[in-house]
This record gives structure tokens, sequence and C-alpha cells, in this order.
């Protein structure tokens, strides 16, 4: 059965490229209802928008319907996806916060469809805390939030805040509109994040582990139907909607998290930064600093436990172990080693020197090292694209 898709247009310069997605939804036999603020019809008429989509143009929440009992009530239950593109910093505002006063507000709070938003403004705009809080406050219910492109904007600045490409919007529609779910009856256990190793009450040592990798695998192993428990240590992240999260602080408490699940799990994967050296005492107080003469502390480190090790070493039968490997020098002999010291089925190599991969960048460059010794490497990529891949073998790991 055709698919329906709201587009809901709030009021950006960007809403004439909606024409396009509109027209390429329709000419894929997506059935679409169009749906815009009055923001929106200054920027391009509703009739663009009747013409393209083949149906009345829903814009005020006053006006009598013919199609519709109670409009709002009859276009949101039609829905299979709600996507709100171009998604204004105002629009974005009103939705974390539940607020109604137009048609298509009014459409987001009765639809029980997925929703997309698809933010387009100023970069500085996107930029504001307040408008990344209510970003994180939406994605926490779930809602789907694709990230603008950097480039030239309309307003003549150069930074983050198009539309992303038309072609890109209509390729996550279609993946919303006919998810995969070839992890459903799976229980994944995915540690993410940094550690962190008290030095004492207000110190503590770090590392440059963001936790985007982790965190992409867990949304993507969500988005495919599998139960996923994520072992968060230190991030700035907000976790995907329907995970479980257990949140930690140093790898011993990771340690003691992911060895405490690792029974009930089918798939357990190792993408948290764990650090290797810990303080062997932390100091009651804090350490103070003499008045004067020359500052130096010695602080004696001792080795933390290898959490995948451990675990490889409790691995069951049909459980599947992926573990990952950063590297500045002898990629493939070091993750082999690794691969076969912690008893993973596979291994994800990334040379952290090559520009674009490794800690807190958007990308990365891997190399999947299987245990009969097939190499694949991949190109340049999302983080959140390489979760797709990585959770793609898995599967193929699971059927094989
Ligand atoms: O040995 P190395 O730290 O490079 O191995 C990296 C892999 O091992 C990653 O998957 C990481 O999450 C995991 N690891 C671990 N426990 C540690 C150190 C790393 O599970 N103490």
């Amino acid at each position: 059965m055709a698919k329906t898709v709201g587009v809901g247009i709030t009021g950006g310069i960007a809403s004439y490229k909606i024409a396009d997605l509109v027209s390429k939804l329709k000419t894929n036999d997506i059935d679409v209802i169009v749906m815009m603020t009055e923001g929106a019809t200054h920027f391009i008429s509703p009739l663009t928008f009747k013409t393209l989509s083949g149906r009345e143009v829903a814009t005020d929440l006053w006006s009598e319907s013919l199609e519709y009992k109670v409009q709002h009530i009859g276009i949101a239950e039609q829905l299979d996806l709600l996507v709100i593109a171009p998604a204004t910093a105002n629009f974005i505002a009103k939705m974390a916060h539940g607020i109604a006063d137009d048609l298509l507000s009014t459409v987001v709070v009765a639809n029980t469809a997925p929703v997309l938003i698809v933010p387009a403004m100023n970069s500085n705009m996107f930029k504001n805390p307040i408008v990344q809080d209510n970003i994180k406050k939406l994605q926490s219910y779930g809602y789907q939030v694709m990230d603008p492109e950097s480039g030239m904007l309309a307003c003549g600045v150069v930074g983050q805040g198009r539309l992303p490409a038309v072609d890109d919007i209509y390729d996550r529609i279609i993946s919303l509109l006919h998810p995969c779910s070839d992890m459903a009856g799976k229980r994944v256990l995915v540690n993410a994040g940094s550690t962190c190793e008290d030095i004492d009450p207000v110190r503590f040592i770090g590392n440059r582990g963001t936790g985007r990798m982790g965190y992409a695998i867990a949304s993507e192993a969500c988005a495919r139907g599998a139960e996923v428990i994520l072992v968060s240590g230190k991030t700035h992240l907000e976790p995907p909607a329907n995970v479980k999260l257990v949140e930690v602080w140093s790898s011993q408490d990771m340690c003691d998290a992911m060895l405490k699940y690792q029974p009930v799990c089918d798939i357990i994967i190792g993408a948290a930064a764990v650090g290797d050296f810990r303080l062997a005492a932390i100091a009651d107080q804090k350490i103070k600093k003499t008045d004067n003469g020359p500052q130096s502390v010695m602080l004696e480190l001792v080795g933390t436990t290898d959490i995948l090790k451990e675990m490889g070493k409790r691995k069951q039968e049909n459980q599947i172990m992926v573990g990952f490997a950063a590297e500045t020098e002898n990629l493939l002999e070091n993750a082999r080693k690794k691969l076969k010291s912690k008893n993973l089925d596979f291994i994800v190599a990334n040379d952290v020197t090559i520009e674009g991969a490794g800690f807190a960048t958007e990308t990365n460059v891997v190399t999947f090292i299987s245990r009969d010794g097939e190499v694949v490497s991949l190109p340049k990529m999302l983080k959140e694209e390489v979760a797709a891949a990585i959770l793609d073998r898995v599967v193929d790991l699971m059927q094989a």
C-alpha cells in the first residue's frame, strides 16, 4: 500500500527546495500531504505544492475542510511519517515545548507516526545553545534530526545551516518508511564514551573519546529492532531514545557493568575509549600545590583491566564480539593481535593519524579484519555510516 508522508514546511528560505522533494516523493508513488506555516507561505506559494502533491495544502487551523471532520486530527491519522523541512528555530522551539497554535504545530502534537526534522537556518542561530537544547530534547523523544550542511548561507554567512541535499532527505525518508528489522529479537551491549580515573576528589584523567561512534552504533542497532544496553562513560551526547543507558565513570565501573550484562546479550561491541591506566591510589583530599618553589607531583599509574579481553574469556557460543583498534602505526599487524587476544569475531581498525579518522571527528576511515583473515577497507564515512556497515557485518555473521 502506498505510504503517506506529511511534509511540514516552515518559514525559511530553503522552503523553495521542498518543491523538488515533494515532486520526487510523488514520482516514487508516495502520497504527500503538504502543510505550511504562515511564514512558509511568504517564501513560496501553497499553489506550487498543491500542483505538485495533487492535494489541498493545509495552512489554516481554522479553515473548514471538505476532506476531514477535524482537519489536524484527520491529517495526523493518515501519516506514516511526518517530515518538518525546513525546520526553523522557532518551529523547533514550539515542537520541543508542545505548543500547538497553528495547523502544522497542532498536527505535530496529534501525530503518532515517526518524525524527521530537517533544520535549516543561519549558523549562529543553529549553534545557539537554546536551539541545540531543543533539538536534543526532541531527539530524546525519538524524533530523528538531520544535521544541516555547511556552506554559503542565504544571509551571506558561511557556516553550518544549509538544508541537506534533497536526495539525502529523500533517502532518509525512504529508510524511515521501510525500517530494517534485521536485528529484531537480539540484545546488543555497546560501550561508548571515555572513562575517567580519579586522581583526587576534584581531578581525574580522561581522554579524547567523544562517544560518537558508540552512540551511533547504539542508535543504529535500535533502529534495526535490537534491544540495546548502552554502557556509557563520559560524553556530551544525548543517548538515543529507547536504549537502556547505564552511566559509568571509571574503567572499573565500565568493566563491572559490561561483565554484568554479558551473559544476557547476543552481540557485544566495545567502542569505548577505555583508559589503560588508573591511579595506584586515589588521594582522599585535594592535592595541594605548594606556595612557592617548583611544583611537581608524582602520580603512580597502574594498568586497568582490559574489558574486552575479560569478556573474550567468558564469551558464549554464538555470542558475537566486535572491538576497535585505534592505531598510529602498523595498523593491520596491531589490530590482528588485538583481534586474537580479545577473542573477537572482527575488529574495526583505524589509523588515527589519517585526517577525518579517529577521535573527535564526525567521520572515520576504517578497515574490518575478521577471524579468518579477511580484510575489508572502507572509504571515509560518517560515523553513522560506519555504524551501519559494522551492523551489516554483524548481521552477516549471525546468519552464517
Ligand atoms: O588494546 P586497545 O585499547 O587498543 O584495544 C581497543 C579495544 O579494546 C576497543 O574496542 C576498546 O573499547 C577495548 N578496550 C577495553 N578495555 C580496555 C582497553 C580497551 O575493552 N581497558
